[in-house]
């Protein structure tokens, strides 16, 4: 049985036009810059799975793929909206809205690197999502999911009764199990920006070339 009642698109639309968007940006944005440092310059196809205000997109889309193409999903069009009025201008980057469980890429598009800050646990099945995702990487291809909900975060235990919102509580061992399970290699896991919590972790792993 669902015990909350809200669904995440309903948070996350009233997120978007009130304060918590910009407020998750000012939350996320270190783990992001380091979590980034991983990713290679390319000329390829990236996409990031919940977008929220826009902030790491219009960062990839300026740093690493300004000679690329920028994807980006968000099941919520506020938050399209909102992204769209700071990204509407980069060519390189397209932005919709969508559950990314259903979700396709143009026919035949493929990426080189997929990356998620904050939005897995609002699967029903995360196992679901690191498949459908290992599924669009292109050969060598990296997935990057980071997580501030997870059972060693003991501070964000409270997380879905304080938003009423369903999330899944997976470890860091899950997130690792969940990427070998996917046929993923080369799994890296790292806490980042550890203060007062256990940090944001990062799960990294690429396509077998
Ligand atoms: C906690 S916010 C994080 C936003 C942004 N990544 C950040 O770092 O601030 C989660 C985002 O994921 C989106 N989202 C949640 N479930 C999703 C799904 N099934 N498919 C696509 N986007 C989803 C929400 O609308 C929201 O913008």
């Amino acid at each position: 049985m669902n015990l909350f009642s809200q669904k995440a698109k309903d948070l996350f639309n009233k997120w978007a036009v009130d304060y918590h968007a910009d407020g998750m940006e000012k939350g996320h944005i270190n783990s992001v810059k380091q979590s980034f440092k991983y990713i290679p310059v390319s000329n390829g196809n990236y996409l990031e799975i919940g977008f929220g205000n826009g902030y790491s997109i219009e960062h990839i889309a300026s740093n690493q793929y300004s000679n690329g193409k920028c994807f980006g999903l968000d099941i919520s069009e506020n938050m399209l909206e909102k992204a769209s009025q700071r990204l509407g201008f980069f060519p390189n980057v397209h932005l919709e809205t969508g559950n990314f469980i259903t979700w396709h890429p143009p026919s035949g598009t493929r990426f080189s690197c997929i990356f998620s800050m904050e939005v897995f646990y609002y699967f029903k099945e995360i196992q679901a999502g690191i498949e459908k995702a290992a599924s669009l990487l292109e050969p060598g291809g990296r997935l990057m999911v980071l997580v501030n909900y997870y059972a060693e975060n003991e501070v964000s235990l409270s997380w879905p009764d304080d938003v009423d919102v369903y999330m899944t509580l997976w470890s860091e061992k899950d997130y690792k199990q969940g990427f070998e399970k996917a046929g993923l290699i080369n799994i890296k896991q790292k806490r980042l920006n550890r203060q007062q919590d256990a940090g944001t972790l990062m799960t990294m792993g690429y396509k077998a070339v």
